[in-house]
């Protein structure tokens, strides 16, 4: 702890509300999530990283035994590097960084899947898909826990909180436990895959069940963490965004640097979004990047909050950034008037069931940096997006298959070209064995295969 006050004496990372007219700066060492405005934080790099550390990246891919160069978050530590350590000792790293022995996005990149492509009727040597389901726990969650765990660690936490739809829990149990500290994971009664749960069971995280959705979860597990000393590691903790900041990094290393002209996510609480903008925002101010590729997001059409309005469907206004001043009143008059008209998000991919994403504001920010795009797509559409990812040699969960389904709906409206290069990131691997067995038991689904008699 002291060695860290010291570090932070250096002063090159701090945190700074991310609204233009707020400002407000935070010390390194805050576990504010919010602002005294209750605006979002982002972590601020005062240095900017020389493009020679992109060599660098590519030579610690040979780990040298050195887990933090194994870790395909860590090995890109210093634009993450909110501890600020300059080191390549492992031992010295393994003071600070959090790490499930260098598996967490050691195995995430983009493939070239033929049979996906040829689904989509778009250029094979465009499309990369990105399975994030090869993490440890299974989800890119990994990626954005192992950085909160490390500030958790950093502050001295003893315990970590988080609401979850199943993944985040799997991910921040499998970390706590690794590090001995204590989780509490709050889930929706009912509505999360057993495999996912049982991850979190596995791992020896306390469950707390709260009748309603993923949204009255996490405003419980909020109070909670703030009543009762607990470090809350979901996404809108502003150091979950930077590891997830590695998802992008990893696909862009991988396609030398060129910006593909597309990356699409599934969009739920919006993290992914955020931390993607962030990713680009920065890379393209350092001079890394000259081209801004375009995120598309794409949410299931029963948990549609953010398409509907950013493209607005609700009161017929774009619900925009607006040079950091959007709408928020708009957005509150909508989540009204989900309560009011009892609509709750609903769809089969329980991961993407939320209907007040909590990261929308840097979500939106996301979306005008990239002159970006929403979309929904059905359950079915998701479902036969994951499936042909399956036939590619890949496992991917059915909210993955909304990144395959938005490509294939946004082509046939114009959007993408077929000669585009798009990255689709493959968000979990499946933890519900029954989606598939019941996709391929129905004979009239695209890919179904049924068994025989
Ligand atoms: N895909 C999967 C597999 C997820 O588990 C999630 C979110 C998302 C996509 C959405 O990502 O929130 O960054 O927009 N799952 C969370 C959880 C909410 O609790 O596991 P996002």
């Amino acid at each position: 702890m002291i060695k860290y006050l010291q570090l932070q004496m250096q002063g090159d990372a701090y945190l700074k509300c991310v609204n233009p007219k707020c400002g407000l700066e935070y010390p390194i060492m805050s576990t504010n999530v919010q602002c005294e405005n209750g605006h979002v934080l982002d972590v601020i790099y005062k240095n900017k990283p020389s493009p020679d550390l992109k060599e660098t990246f590519y030579e610690r891919r040979d780990s040298k035994g050195n887990i933090f160069n194994e870790s395909g978050v860590w090995r890109f530590r210093d634009l993450l590097n909110f501890c600020q350590i300059d080191t390549e000792d492992n031992d010295e790293c393994s003071k600070y960084l959090v790490s499930l022995d260098g598996a967490e996005g050691r195995q995430s990149k983009p493939y070239q899947m033929s049979k996906a492509a040829e689904f989509l009727g778009i250029n094979k040597e465009g499309l990369w898909l990105q399975p994030e389901g090869y993490n440890p726990s299974g989800s890119f969650k990994d990626n954005g826990m192992v950085t909160a765990v490390t500030h958790a660690k950093m502050v001295g936490a003893k315990k970590i909180v988080c609401a979850s739809t199943g993944n985040t829990s799997a991910s921040a149990g499998m970390f706590a436990a690794n590090e001995g500290i204590k989780c509490d994971v709050y889930i929706p009664a009912g509505q999360i895959a057993p495999g996912k749960l049982s991850q979190a069971y596995q791992f020896g995280a306390q469950i707390i069940q709260v009748e309603g959705n993923f949204d009255d979860a996490l405003k419980q597990s909020l109070d909670d963490a703030k009543n009762y000393d607990g470090y809350t590691v979901n996404s809108v903790n502003p150091f979950r965004i930077e590891g997830q900041k590695t998802i992008p990094f990893r696909a862009l290393e991988y396609l030398n640097w060129e910006s593909p002209d597309w990356i699409i996510y599934p969009g739920g609480a919006l993290g992914n979004t955020s931390s993607c903008g962030k990713a680009l925002m920065e890379l393209y101010q350092w001079g890394w990047i000259k081209k801004i590729p375009r995120i598309a997001v794409i949410n299931s059409d029963g948990a549609s909050t953010l398409s509907d309005l950013y493209n607005g469907e609700f009161e017929d206004e774009e619900l925009r950034w607006n040079k950091g001043n959007p709408n928020t009143e708009l957005i509150s008059r909508y989540y009204d008037h989900l309560d009011k008209e009892k609509l709750r998000p609903k769809t089969k991919a329980t991961a993407i069931q939320i209907g007040r994403p909590a990261n929308i504001i840097k979500g939106l920010r996301a979306l005008e940096f990239t002159n970006g795009v929403v979309t929904t797509v059905s359950d079915s559409e998701m479902l036969d997006g994951m499936s042909v990812v399956g036939l590619n040699g890949f496992d991917c969960e059915m909210a993955s298959g909304a990144s395959v389904a938005g490509i294939k709906k946004l082509m046939g409206e114009g959007i993408i070209k077929k000669d585009d290069v798009v990255v689709g990131i493959l968000t979990g691997r499946q933890k519900d064995a029954m989606i598939p067995v019941d996709y391929h038991s129905n004979p009239q689904n695209v890919f179904a295969n049924p068994p025989k008699k």
